[in-house]
């Protein structure tokens, strides 16, 4: 393609890393719609002849055939997709191929091709969390009464649903599906047009070819448009922010799965046996979600790295976005269908969950708000009263509801009777009623809200 300035080839070495074929040839239909929408702005513009315009486009649609039933034969010697599409071109309609790269660069290309790519795999990635947010609804609708222990600091700390925690991963899945869409919205300029930096002398008319690719609108400055690569950052931070949580939940997996917890069973589907010890049941498929976070958010790193010091505008370096960009949509996409097919299987164990909810006293906050309340006594005092209150009950082995009246009415005797009805488990989570909050009727309201906000359109 450039073999009038060059008297030698490329050296053994250089072959092996200039070529980018082996991985941009996944953007191949997208290289493809970009060349076509050119080419049909060039016959618009009058820069090309119609019948040059029409044999580009039955060669192209020809690729198009070739590539997609695998017979199209790729050239590392070629270089990447654009020269490979452009060079088997030549062959198919000769000298008109040749006036296919008029008015554009493969700097404004690859930015172009690399961003359809992006807004294809942000509208994959949505489809495949919303399905990830029904999962998760379902299993709150189902445990909307199912009570367990709330934690912080993995202490037990006050009851809560099993229903209102699978809602709060809905809310993070839900913010992780709005940086998306706004990762979207802003990168949905189109770069083609901006050719090599500077733009082009030839009258192209790149609102034609930015409205005919979908874009909102042609990026406005040329530089910009084939240096910026801020946009495969934002998909993988989100793509990053989205993995971490996963691996929260994965995490909880692999704790709620253990004999020490059993709060949960995953199916087998989901799980792998070991080869020494026959009774063994492992998390894997929640343990690799947890583990596959690392690349996710290595590639965000792995790209800022590569742009940090790069002068405007395109640098060869910039061939360096596409593999770690394209691992880290393919293991976040490979995580999500994992995670929701382990939710969709879980089986709560409700008898395990509310036998686990008894340890740790989690009802002594209700009985301090109970003395705040009844006995006008200030929170800081009640915090303290119901801490003597926790320590006799430790000292005696048994949980609050057990502690006989005298003993806590010896600590403190604004302390009657009527405490006995706070301190039960189910009290407690009942009480919990404010918005947003654990109690079972709230807990349904927000599954139907949820329902609606997320999986209705
Ligand atoms: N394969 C290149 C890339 O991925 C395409 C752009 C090449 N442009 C250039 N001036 N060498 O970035």
């Amino acid at each position: 393609m450039w073999g009038g300035r060059f008297a030698a080839g490329p050296a053994e070495a250089m072959e092996r890393i200039n070529p980018s074929i082996d991985f941009d040839r996944r953007f191949w239909r997208e290289d493809i719609q970009g060349s076509k929408a050119h080419a049909q702005m060039l016959v618009a513009q009058g820069i090309l002849t119609a019948e040059d315009g029409a044999a580009i486009a039955q060669g192209l649609e020809d690729i198009w055939g070739e590539i997609e039933s695998g017979e199209f034969k790729f050239s590392r010697a070629l270089e990447d997709i654009h020269l490979n599409v452009e060079s088997r071109l030549r062959e198919k309609i000769g000298d008109a191929a040749g006036r296919l790269h008029t008015g554009r660069s493969r700097n404004d290309q690859v930015a172009t091709d690399m961003k359809l790519w992006a807004r294809g795999a942000i509208d994959a990635l949505d489809v495949e969390l919303k399905d990830l947010q029904a999962a998760l609804i379902d299993q709150a609708d189902r445990n909307a009464d199912t009570i367990m222990p709330g934690f912080t600091h993995l202490q037990p700390a006050q009851p809560v649903t099993l229903g209102h925690h699978m809602l709060a991963y809905v809310e993070m899945i839900g913010r992780d599906r709005s940086r998306l869409a706004d990762a979207r919205r802003r990168l949905n300029e189109c770069p083609l047009g901006a050719a090599a930096l500077a733009g082009t002398p030839f009258p192209i008319d790149r609102h034609m070819t930015a409205s005919a690719l979908g874009f909102d609108r042609p990026a406005a400055n040329s530089l910009d448009a084939v240096s910026d690569r801020d946009f495969v950052l934002e998909l993988l931070a989100a793509a990053g922010i989205c993995a971490v949580h996963l691996s929260r939940l994965a995490e909880e997996l692999v704790i709620w799965t253990t004999a020490q917890f059993r709060f949960v069973k995953l199916s087998d589907a989901f799980t792998t046996g070991s080869s020494i010890m026959p009774q063994k049941k492992n998390a894997d498929g929640a343990e690799l979600v947890r583990g596959k976070t690392g690349r996710v958010l290595g590639a965000f790193t792995a790209i800022a790295v590569v742009l940090k010091g790069l002068p405007l505008a395109y640098g060869k370096d910039m061939q360096e976005d596409k593999e770690p960009c394209f691992d880290a949509v393919d293991t976040l996409g490979l995580c999500i269908a994992c995670t929701t097919g382990m939710i969709r299987d879980m089986e709560a164990n409700s008898a395990a969950l509310r036998k686990a909810v008894d340890a740790g006293f989690p009802t002594a906050t209700d009985l301090a708000d109970w003395l705040v309340r009844e006995a006008g006594m200030p929170f800081r005092d009640a915090h303290h009263v119901t801490g003597r209150v926790v320590r006799a009950a430790e000292e005696r082995g048994c949980g609050l509801e057990d502690l006989p009246l005298e003993v806590m009415r010896e600590i403190d005797p604004a302390i009657d009777d009527r405490i006995f009805a706070v301190l039960s488990v189910e009290a407690s989570v009942n009480a919990r009623m404010s918005y947003g909050g654990t109690a079972p009727a709230r807990v349904r309201e927000q599954v139907a809200a949820a329902r609606e906000r997320f999986l209705d359109d």
